[in-house]
């Protein structure tokens, strides 16, 4: 009888059952699950460079003809080779995936959720667990969840209220005045200072105690260069290395104490003890800092407390001398900008050019996550607790978001371009981060750096010496001595 059915349908008949199945839409449910599994891409399949079993991807910072001082690099070549997406492997083959596109890094930064976890510096997490006597916690930096919440909450809201800050204005003023003499002093015959970083490291190291102690330490007079302010800053330039090295490079220092580990036990232990020796030698102006009492008074435990100022100090020091020196090299570069920044009496310029070098060159040149939910970039599903690299740094330079975009044009941030460049620049122009585990200095920095540019473009015309390079050591930093010419305004 079915063979009878089955001969009476010629082909024609075929054809017209398969199209009525397929128009009127009805899928077995193996039909849809498989199509969609077989259209959506996994982790697995995002491009990037070779994998060794266990290894990774890491080889290539060792004869991939790649290096941790130019990271940077790395990142402008994997997103030319491998496109908006690419997987990083590190060891026992963790998948790393960097995003370069702006739809994706707003993804991912949106869905972080209640407590964002920016991964940790490893290193530093254990070396403060070795350390039950200093640290009850690994600190505000690298803690999550609701550990963090809670140092957040109670150490944060005095450092960023407007009030604190414009409390504060007076002493930037001062330190702006000192800057310019120092500048002065340390010029050669013909106006050029030789190693702009480390007047502008002293500049750092000022404005951060000052906000942080309440009192100035006089590390920008002439001599002001102590002990202690030359050990504090090499302290700190030795952790930021160290972090990189074992952030980046192979765990061994899991296993062994390696000469990066070591480093970065060394200097947190300086960096400790010279910020133990600041605070214990608060005078009055000390006490009287709105920020100092509000960590006083947190509701947290006292090895916190102390912990707290080591890591804001530490935190604004190369931060704020990176920007400083990177904002001058471009004003240098252009001097009709100084020009403008004298006219304008608006100060919209001024605080043009600041947002053109901080999507230019950014310090901190990409924000990490770790993501709480699923998520689909550039077409690829990436599962919840991936970790993710926000490129913003590169982002900022693709002539999609931003046209000319390796021209350093401050007008683009004005008049007519104004709005179409902030909607771009939303989520790439980030030099603070984004969200809940935003910078909490960034308000006090944008008091701070116009301030200080203003004073020296008033008191100088700034010229280039030699075109600067640039190097990774975990922050984007000019690759010194960097030369420039100051010389005195008529
Ligand atoms: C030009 C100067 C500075 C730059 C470019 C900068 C940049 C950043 C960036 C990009 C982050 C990560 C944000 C994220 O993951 O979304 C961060 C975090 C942080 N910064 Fe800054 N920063 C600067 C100055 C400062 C200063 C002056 C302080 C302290 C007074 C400070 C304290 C911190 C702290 C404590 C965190 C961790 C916040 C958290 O995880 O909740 N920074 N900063």
């Amino acid at each position: 009888m079915i063979n009878e059915i089955l001969c009476s349908f010629n082909t024609f008949n075929y054809v017209l059952v398969v199209i009525v199945f397929l128009v009127f839409g009805y899928r077995p449910p193996w039909w849809s699950r498989k199509a969609v599994d077989w259209l959506r891409k996994e982790v697995q399949d995002i491009p990037g460079p070779l994998t060794l079993p266990v290894l990774g991807t890491r080889w290539v910072f060792s004869c991939g003809g790649y290096s941790f001082n130019k990271i940077h690099e790395f990142y402008v070549d994997m997103h030319e080779k491998y496109g908006p997406i690419v997987k990083e492997e590190a060891l026992f083959n963790i998948p790393v995936i960097s995003v370069f596109e702006k739809e994706d890094i707003e993804k991912v930064m949106k869905s972080s959720g209640k407590y964002p976890i920016r991964p940790p510096t490893e290193a530093i997490a254990v070396y403060r667990k070795s350390r039950p006597d200093r640290y009850t916690s690994t600190g505000l930096v690298n803690e999550q969840g609701l550990v963090w919440h809670h140092l957040r909450t109670s150490l944060t809201s005095d450092l960023t209220s407007p009030k604190t800050i414009s409390g504060f204005l007076p002493q930037v003023d001062e330190i702006a005045e000192d800057w310019c003499c120092l500048l002065r002093q340390q010029r050669l015959g013909d106006g050029t200072i030789l190693d702009l970083e480390d007047v502008a490291g002293r500049l750092g190291l000022e404005t951060s105690c000052a906000l942080v102690l309440g009192r100035r330490l006089g590390f920008l007079l002439p001599g002001g260069e102590s002990e202690l302010a030359r050990k504090l800053a090499d302290a700190i330039h030795k952790n930021f290395i160290a972090i990189r090295d074992t952030y980046f490079g192979l765990p061994i220092w899991k296993f062994l104490q390696t000469t990066a580990y070591k480093n970065l036990a060394e200097s947190e232990d300086t960096i400790y003890k010279l910020a133990l020796e600041l605070i214990q030698t608060a005078d009055e102006a000390t006490q009287e800092s709105a920020i100092f009492q509000s960590v006083l008074k947190a509701d947290i435990d006292d090895k916190e407390k102390t912990a707290a100022i080591v890591d804001f100090i530490a935190a604004g020091i190369h931060t704020l001398k990176n920007s400083l020196v990177f904002l001058l090299y471009l004003v240098a570069k252009h001097p009709e900008s100084q020009q403008k920044i004298l006219e304008d009496e608006s100060k919209s310029y001024l605080k043009a050019c600041i947002m053109e070098t901080f999507r230019i060159l950014p310090t901190a040149n990409c924000l990490a996550r770790v993501t709480e939910e699923d998520l689909e970039l550039s077409g690829y599903k990436v599962n919840a607790g991936s970790v993710l690299i926000c490129q913003t740094g590169v982002a900022c330079k693709n002539e999609k978001y931003f046209a000319n975009a390796n021209e350093f044009r401050p007008e683009r941030w004005l008049d007519d371009e104004k709005h179409s460049t902030a909607g771009n620049a939303t989520f790439l122009v980030t030099p603070f981060g984004v969200g809940r585990r935003i910078c909490p200095g960034k308000r006090f920095i944008e008091h701070v750096l116009p301030i200080i540019l203003e004073s020296t473009v008033r008191n100088f015309e700034i010229e280039v010496v030699k075109p600067m390079e640039l190097q990774f050591e975990f922050l984007l930093s000019p690759k010194g001595p960097t030369s420039m010419i100051f010389r005195d305004r008529g």
